[in-house]
């Protein structure tokens, strides 16, 4: 007698199921897209569990694994600097602002687990450099007084750009961008207060001050992206209530808040064309270098390859810790496992 092993038998698929199948998958869809599109048009939140479009899920994937992506990079510019601050004080302060950074990589690598893409697979991104991230993080930190001028700008260009994104309308991206906003708003106080010492300290220190704010307002204001008639995706980001406004409107905002704090700090603002427009109620301002935007965003920055050579050196460096943490936790794991038999 032949062994029958009849669940290694190919089963011809039902033609009437496969076709019910279809249907009730369709219903589904069906269904979803319109409370999708209900919870967008009554401006609420989409969460986890909820069916969304693919596009929508995509596009967030892209937007909040590139948000994370670009709080690990940014670690790098004023880490830096932490051996090197002038003072105990400084340097507490700036270890706690490069570690609230790792904060936020992490929440938002979290958020981006919820919409299904695994850790794993975005960190894999960003080591193989596929993954993009802010540009200006490939931009150095030269002196003392740029950390004042990244904590100022930079992370005053981030507030502008995220505050709007508390009301994004993927639930767990809008919840990260809270806690978010409230720690850039104190690394933009400390770097306002770097800047304030050094203008307001000898000749040499105001002019590292005024050296490091050239450089750094160009980059900052290109941190918003493109100009809105070249950034296509930006108009279906904003009828999918994910982003509120649009990159020209934000960047026109950060312009109108930098003016007066650049007079408070008594530094100017590297922009000939800089003034105030009585008509439009908000400062006029020059054209950007938009040829060096795209040639920093393709690689040819000055320290794409630097930040990327770090990244990859700390994380392969780093293999050892997340090896011995995994075997630790399943031997923790076994040994709760071991104590509940005994206890039953
Ligand atoms: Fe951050
Ligand atoms: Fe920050």
């Amino acid at each position: 007698m032949s062994a029958q092993k009849p669940h290694l038998q190919a089963v011809e698929p039902d033609a009437a199921q496969v076709t019910e199948d279809a249907r009730v998958a369709a219903d589904q869809a069906r269904v979803g897209w319109e409370r999708f599109q209900e919870i967008i048009a009554d401006d609420k939140r989409i969460e986890p569990r909820d069916w969304m479009p693919d596009d929508y899920r995509k596009t967030l994937v892209r937007q909040v694994s590139q948000h994370a992506h670009s709080e690990i990079i940014g670690m790098q510019p004023e880490g830096n600097w932490i051996s090197r601050a002038p003072s105990l004080k400084r340097k507490s302060v700036l270890m706690a602002k490069v570690q609230d950074e790792a904060g936020h990589g992490l929440y938002l690598y979290s958020a981006a687990e919820t919409l299904g893409t695994s850790r794993d697979e975005t960190y894999e991104q960003l080591y193989t450099g596929k993954a993009k991230y802010s540009s200006i993080f490939n931009y150095p930190a030269r002196t003392w007084a740029d950390v004042g001028a990244v904590g100022w700008l930079v992370d005053g260009a981030a507030i502008t750009n995220q505050v709007p994104l508390c009301r994004a309308s993927y639930g767990p991206y809008g919840r990260a961008m809270v806690r978010v906003c409230k720690e850039e708003s104190f690394h933009q106080r400390q770097g306002w207060e770097i800047l304030y010492t050094l203008s307001h300290g000898t000749q040499a220190q105001k002019q590292m001050a005024q050296d490091a704010v050239d450089r750094f307002y160009g980059p900052a204001l290109q941190m918003f992206g493109p100009p809105d008639a070249e950034s296509p995706n930006s108009q279906q980001s904003m009828a999918w209530n994910i982003k509120r406004f649009s990159n020209d409107v934000l960047r026109q905002r950060f312009v109108d808040m930098i003016v007066p704090q650049a007079e408070a700090l008594g530094l100017t603002l590297p922009d000939p064309d800089l003034k105030w427009n009585e008509e439009r109620g908000h400062y006029d301002y020059g054209e950007l270098d938009w040829d060096e935007f795209f040639s920093v965003v393709k690689g040819d920055g000055p320290l794409n390859h630097q930040r990327l050579a770090h990244y990859r050196a700390a994380r392969d460096n780093g293999a050892w810790v997340r090896e011995a943490a995994a075997a630790y936790a399943d031997k923790q794991a076994a040994a709760q496992q071991d104590a509940a038999l005994l206890s039953a």
